[in-house]
């Protein structure tokens, strides 16, 4: 292991309305990255998480749409990832590991194309419908700095109001106490990072 030890964060925390900027090189330090996010995926039991989840500023995302860690064939690692056309439309519930107990019904695109770099940086695509289609579109937004709950009916947003506000108090309170680094000093942290990858 080197450097970073990483960790899932909450809403309201900036990095996540970060847009992620492509990766220019996958060296050592990130595969450790990408190992360790897995290691956060299953511990909080999700099926996918994205870079700024863990206050990291790179285009990537994982995702196991069983969520086993034992199915090793299920892990994908997503870098650059480009959805390339979409069809259809569906409903489905969602939720997020960086707004854990929080859930809403979104609309989707039912099927995406979609086309990114593996680890070992080759190109792959692929269609994807059901769950994963949903996971990759969830976690794309993430990249682009969107939530989930940026996507929610105003009805189903009022529905949920309240326990946004506990995470707003919550990360304030932290703030208040000096456990959570001003947006002056996240942001340049996240520029740091970008100039050694991205
Ligand atoms: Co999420």
């Amino acid at each position: 292991m080197t450097g970073l030890a990483l960790k899932v964060i909450h809403y309201p925390h900036p990095t996540l309305r970060h847009v992620s900027k492509p990766l220019k090189r996958v060296d050592r330090e990130l595969r450790d990255m990408v190992a360790q996010m897995f290691e956060l995926m299953y511990t909080h039991e999700g099926v996918g998480l994205a870079a700024n989840q863990v206050d990291l500023p790179y285009r990537v995302f994982i995702a196991n749409p069983t969520g086993d860690a034992s199915k090793k064939d299920q892990e994908y690692v997503f870098i650059n990832p480009v959805i390339k056309s979409g069809k259809g439309q569906v409903a489905g519930e969602e939720g997020c590991l960086s707004i854990p107990g929080v859930v809403g019904e979104v609309i989707r695109k039912e099927k995406v194309q979609i086309e990114a770099y593996s680890l070992a940086g080759e190109m792959f695509s692929g269609e994807l419908d059901g769950l994963f289609a949903r996971i990759v579109q969830h976690e794309i937004d993430h990249l682009d700095g969107v939530l989930f709950i940026d996507r929610l009916s105003p009805g189903q947003l009022a529905d949920v109001r309240d326990e946004l506000e506990e995470f707003e108090i919550d990360f304030q309170s932290k703030r208040d106490v000096g456990e959570m680094p001003t947006d002056e000093l996240i942001a340049r942290r996240l520029v740091e990072l970008e100039t050694l990858r991205a």
